[in-house]
């Protein structure tokens, strides 16, 4: 296996692959390469962009990413099954530093219940499949799916068995969320000692949250030799979702004194890349969530003010800006020029070379005419709508709405369809009611199906009166889901706007990921 130099943990990125099963979290091609370049600044080490042989849409993705960073490692998920295989191979084949992460699940409970398979034969395949991959590129990262639950003595002997075949890095995946952080440090060590060879590679982490210990399981990994964590920004993934990048990366420089490893990642980007992702994929970050949530640096209750006014390390362990939270967050406003607005987004590592400037700039004076003052956050917001660049079916070409003592609120909704133009007007509980209901009757008008709206969130993301409201919605059709999110200083103009959005993902859903592959299947 491979060796890393100095004490270094890797951090593996699969906010892309993994983070992207959340209910709803689906990016298209052009907003992956957007988190992926982010990603790239943020100075992740491996990059996951997702599971080729899953759908068309994917394939193309990781392509696109594997072309657009240089730095970080970028891999394709792949089943031990040859197309997988030849699939994932033939979406990084274009990257600077391509590599595959080959998986099959080695619980008994997965053996009988899902892959009907004995243990010989899933070695055989795993072996087969490590093999096969390393004929093509030098890292290969096997994962024993369900290690957690697995038999610690079949670990041994899989591991064992795909180190000898070229695996150059071992993942070892609590994939329900059920380890204990001492269980898992023990683990750990074991395999690490235990195995031919084993002390010498990369073993590798890949908690969910099932139980709220992924983080705290993760850096149990560490504790026990792993030099590898897999994580997602934001914690965003399946169910209660992955190991959070930004907490498991703060934990480990917050305490160095006890993990004694750094990670190559650049702190100072955490916070815009948390904001990028939850603006692109529509999911807000909880305002309690550590590092990265609206209150995790707010000191409320008035003994702590107290403190933290006389000397902040009283009550703050890590500082704002340390992830990039800027303490002084007026950043520009109507008369700035192009060049503060460049060297801002540069600072947040939002700056790239496939940005159009001109577009983001015109967007950023539109914005600020209407808002005495441009946040970061509303700097965020203007990269994150201008990230997805796929012709959208449906666009919202205007609308009115009234509400009156008199009668029921009513809306008048134009939108454009494939190109063409349809007026709609309806009545509602209120006036977001009635327009979502006028922009559904002209969907219906065409024959568009309408889907069912499942979820409706509204929150203020930037201060003061003239702040920008952010609106997410989630819509849902046979087993498809879609979020679509803006924000706007009219709020009736972001749900408007999010709720088009979400019929156009979702129109996309259709479109590109028909009848989805699932990874964990046999
Ligand atoms: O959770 C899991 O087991 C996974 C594997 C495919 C690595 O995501
Ligand atoms: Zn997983």
């Amino acid at each position: 296996m491979e060796t890393m130099t100095g004490d270094f943990v890797r951090i593996f990125d699969t906010t892309l692959r993994d983070g992207e099963q959340s209910p709803g979290a689906t990016m298209n091609t052009g907003e992956k390469l957007t988190i992926a370049r982010q990603l790239e600044v943020l100075g992740v080490d491996v990059i996951e962009a997702g599971f080729a042989a899953s759908s068309e849409g994917d394939f193309d993705a990781i392509r696109q990413v594997a072309a657009a960073v240089r730095e970080p490692v970028v891999l394709s998920l792949s089943r031990t099954r040859g197309p997988d295989i030849e699939r994932a191979l033939a979406a990084v084949a274009g990257a600077a530093r391509p590599g595959l992460h080959v998986f099959i699940a080695t619980s008994d409970i997965h053996l009988r219940h899902k892959l009907m398979m004995t243990r010989e034969q899933v070695v055989e395949a795993a072996v087969w499949a490590v093999e096969r991959a390393r004929q093509h590129v030098d890292h290969v990262e096997f994962s024993a799916e369900d290690a957690s639950r697995s038999d610690p003595d079949f670990l041994c002997e899989i591991f064992a068995a795909v180190i000898a075949a070229g695996a150059t890095v071992c993942n070892v995946p609590d994939t329900t969320g059920y380890a204990i952080p001492e269980q898992t440090t023990a683990l750990f060590r074991r395999l690490r000692t235990g195995i031919p060879g084993g002390d010498r590679g990369v073993w590798s982490a890949h908690c969910h949250n099932d139980l709220g210990m992924a983080v705290a399981n993760s850096l149990a990994a560490v504790a026990g030799g792993a030099r590898q964590v897999e994580c997602t920004v934001n914690g965003i993934g399946e169910r209660a979702g992955n190991t959070s990048l930004e907490e498991v990366v703060m934990a480990l420089r917050t305490r160095h004194d006890v993990f004694g490893v750094d990670t190559h990642v650049r702190a100072e980007h955490i916070f815009a890349a948390s904001r990028l992702l939850s603006q692109v994929t529509g999911i807000a970050v909880p305002i309690n969530k550590p590092i990265v949530g609206d209150n995790a640096f707010a000191h409320e209750a008035g003994i702590h003010q107290d403190g933290v006014l006389k000397y902040k390390l009283t009550y703050e362990i890590m500082r704002p800006e340390d992830i990039g939270r800027a303490t002084n967050t007026l950043v520009l406003g109507k008369h700035s020029g192009r060049h503060a607005f460049v060297d801002r987004l540069r600072s947040l590592g939002l700056f790239h070379d496939e940005l159009d400037v001109n577009e983001a700039f015109a967007a950023f004076k539109a914005l600020a005419d209407r808002k005495k003052s441009v946040y970061d956050e509303d700097l965020v917001a203007i990269v994150a709508r201008k990230s997805s660049h796929v012709a959208e079916r449906y666009e919202l070409a205007g609308f009115e709405c009234a509400s009156t003592s008199e009668g029921p609120p009513r809306a008048r909704v134009r939108l454009r369809i494939a190109g063409q133009e349809i007026e709609q007007e309806a009545s509602g509980d209120g006036v977001i009611d009635a327009t979502y209901a006028a922009i559904g009757q002209a969907l219906a008008s065409v024959g568009d199906h309408v889907p069912a709206l499942d979820r409706f969130d509204v929150k203020s993301i930037t201060r003061g009166a003239d702040a920008l409201g952010e609106v997410s919605c989630l819509v849902r059709e046979e087993g498809r889901v879609a979020l679509g999110q803006a924000s706007h200083t009219d709020i009736i103009q972001a749900s408007a706007a999010a709720y088009v959005a979400a019929l156009n993902k979702l129109a996309w859903l259709r479109a590109h990921r028909p009848g989805e592959d699932d990874p964990h299947g046999p």
